[in-house]
């Protein structure tokens, strides 16, 4: 079968694409090394993400019907340039059919022909990985290991009157604000009651863009490091207030002198260590 026949079943498979939502219609055809032609088209959903581009189609369809051994795949659409297969597309290509002749058409009668190689150099194959587990020793003893994202799950929330970080009032440090631990949590508040003062350890999730180096209200307006201030500009806008503990009804602890916004997410609680 020569390249120009393929690209026929592939503009006829373009009648049976279902895009609603894009209106740009493709079709692809598969050649098996035996002879077989495996059609396609692309189907759209309309959870975009979910759309199946016209060779992932035909892939499937002819992987599923028993064909593991390809040659050549063609698809058209009406565009000047003709359509050449998206970069998942190409990945995909790669897994299941290697290193094939990709033909490209129009309605119009053009044609790009390219090896699939070329179009996607330095492809990634199972062969790259093959049995390279992590051992435990490297997890344990990675220098770099401390540059692997941290993920919290807050424990609950600050309830208080300010809303926005330019509403703490100057006497915050006499008014009362509530903070609610997740009830899942709560068996972890248990002789907390024992405490005159803790520690609520914070996200500051209204904060954006630090500053390394800022000036310090509080110091005459001197410049300081972040890390020689409490700004809340930091790299990772984590708080640290030290409250007076009033009160605590089940999952809910009453402080006095909380600096954070409604709504703050709270990963932490730990008592106040004496230095001396
Ligand atoms: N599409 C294909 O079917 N194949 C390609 O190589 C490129 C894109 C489809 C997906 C979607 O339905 C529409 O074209 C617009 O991106």
């Amino acid at each position: 079968m020569t390249a120009e026949s393929l690209l026929a079943a592939a503009r006829a498979s373009r009648m049976r694409a279902y895009a609603p939502y894009s209106g740009f219609a493709v079709g692809a055809a598969l050649l098996t090394e035996e002879g077989a032609v495996i059609t396609g088209s692309n189907i759209e959903n309309a959870s975009y993400g979910l759309t199946v581009c016209a060779e992932r189609n035909a892939l499937q369809t002819a992987v599923h019907t028993g064909h593991r051994n390809f040659k050549m795949i063609a698809l058209a659409a009406d565009c000047s340039p003709p359509p050449v297969p998206c970069g998942a597309c190409r990945q995909v290509i790669w897994e299941l059919a290697g290193d094939i002749e990709v033909v490209a058409g129009n309605l119009q009668g053009e044609m790009i022909r390219s090896k699939l190689s070329l179009l996607l150099p330095q492809p990634f194959g199972a062969a790259a990985w093959g049995e390279n587990p992590v051992t435990d020793e490297e997890a344990a003893a990675g220098a770099d290991n401390w540059r692997v994202s941290v993920l919290f799950h807050p424990l609950g929330y600050v309830s208080s009157d300010y809303d926005s970080p330019q509403s703490l009032p100057d006497n915050y440090k006499e008014l009362l604000s509530r903070v609610i631990i997740d009830p899942d949590f709560e068996e972890g508040l248990y002789r907390l009651d024992e405490e005159d003062r803790i520690n609520v350890i914070s996200y500051l999730h209204r904060a954006k863009n630090y500053t390394l180096k800022d000036r310090r209200s509080g110091r005459g307006n001197e410049v300081y490091g972040v890390f020689a201030c409490r700004a809340p500009l930091r790299p990772n806008a984590i708080a640290q207030s030290t409250v007076e503990l009033v009160e605590i009804d089940k999952n809910i602890l009453t402080v006095r002198g909380l600096d954070l916004i409604n709504g703050t997410p709270v990963l932490d609680i730990k008592t106040v260590y004496p230095l001396k």
